[in-house]
């Protein structure tokens, strides 16, 4: 089996900021209740970028990083669940924007397991010896597909985008990976496509008006992301062989701050070891994981053999961990 490493990441946001303080503008909010409920102080909205250029951006910046060729990656994989369009993929307006002219390209669907779903699979890629070089990438406009109406919905979500390089290696960086899904749980968070309406169905009991606005019901999903956490981290230290002690820090994806609070206190280990920028960005769904790797990378604080765990969970319901020796 061949060895992979990650060569190296990039990420992209938006530049509006808006703060909790301008969406009491829109909705009854306040920034009182988004801090002390969810962590969250502003979030990067799109002003007209769609997913695939955020997306290529992010991918851009992670092949300067990696020092790497668009033309040497074998595949683009781009986890979203806020695609352009049907077709053609995300992945393959990647593809088109950054010159990748040798790489397959593939969209993903796992909501905000995604990063975590792509990096499983580069890596499987890449073990067989089918391909060589792969750019993952999770990327989100959220704002498109939010009910600016719902107070609910619409305060928890940002726009952005990353991305990391893996490569065939003779340094092994993923040390182990978990995976699970659940989709009898599904209706607890969605956002629907477009209904089946041709001239062979019966029209009158189809809504064509149907919105693709997120719905969800957060306490659902809270419950989930807590047991998901805290059993992928039991298994990944099982499969790695190591006490909690040798993690250096632990990447949950970024929905809200009291889930990170919750996890850290069922597993008996310090918030510091839980790395958070979700004050920033709110939930970017598949690219919070890759913008906060790529963060830690950029302010240099991952050295050589460091292990972090990399754990995301969401819609489906998904949920994925990923150990990697840095
Ligand atoms: O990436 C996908 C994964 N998603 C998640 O991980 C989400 C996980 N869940 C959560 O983060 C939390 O459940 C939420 C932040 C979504 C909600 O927090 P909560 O403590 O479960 O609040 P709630 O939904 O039970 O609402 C409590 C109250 C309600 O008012 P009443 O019925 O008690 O009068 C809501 O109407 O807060 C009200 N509320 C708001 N008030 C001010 C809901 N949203 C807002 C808001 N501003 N933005």
């Amino acid at each position: 089996m061949n060895k992979v490493q990650i060569m190296g990441t990039g990420s992209y946001v938006p530049p509006r900021i808006v703060t909790n303080d301008d969406l009491s503008c829109i909705v009854d909010t306040s920034d009182e209740w988004i801090s002390s409920r969810t962590g969250i102080k502003e979030r990067r909205i799109s002003e007209g970028e769609d997913t695939s250029d955020m997306a290529s951006k992010a991918a851009l910046k992670a092949l300067e990083q990696s020092k790497v060729k668009p033309e040497e990656i074998d595949l683009i994989i781009v986890a979203t669940s806020t695609p352009d369009n049907f077709i053609p993929s995300t992945a393959c307006l990647v593809q088109k924007n950054i010159l990748a002219v040798n790489a397959t390209c593939f969209d993903i669907s796992a909501a905000c397991s995604g990063f975590v779903y792509g990096i499983n699979i580069a890596t499987q890629f890449i073990r067989t010896g089918s391909v060589k070089k792969v750019l993952v990438i999770g990327a989100e406009t959220l704002s498109k597909v939010l009910n600016w109406e719902d107070r609910s919905t619409c305060v928890l979500f940002g726009d952005g985008a990353a991305a990391a390089v893996l490569s065939e290696s003779d340094r092994e960086s993923i040390l182990a990976i978990c995976n699970g899904s659940d989709g009898s749980k599904g209706q607890y968070l969605v956002s629907k496509a477009v209904p089946v309406v041709n001239p062979y169905t019966d029209k009158k009991d189809i809504d064509v008006n149907v919105n693709s606005y997120v719905e969800m019901n957060g306490r659902e999903i809270f419950k989930f992301a807590v047991k998901t956490i805290l059993q992928s981290t039991e298994e990944l230290l099982e499969k790695i062989n190591c006490s909690m002690d040798e993690i250096k820090y632990i990447v949950l994806h970024q929905a809200n701050y009291r889930i990170i609070e919750f996890a850290a206190k069922k597993l008996g280990v310090s918030e510091d070891k839980f790395y958070v920028n979700l004050d920033k960005f709110g939930n970017t769904s598949a690219a919070t994981i890759g913008i906060a790797l790529d963060e830690m990378n950029q302010k240099n604080l991952l050295k050589t053999g460091d292990k972090i765990l990399l754990i995301g969970f969401g819609g489906g319901l998904t949920y994925g961990g990923i150990a990697i020796e840095w």
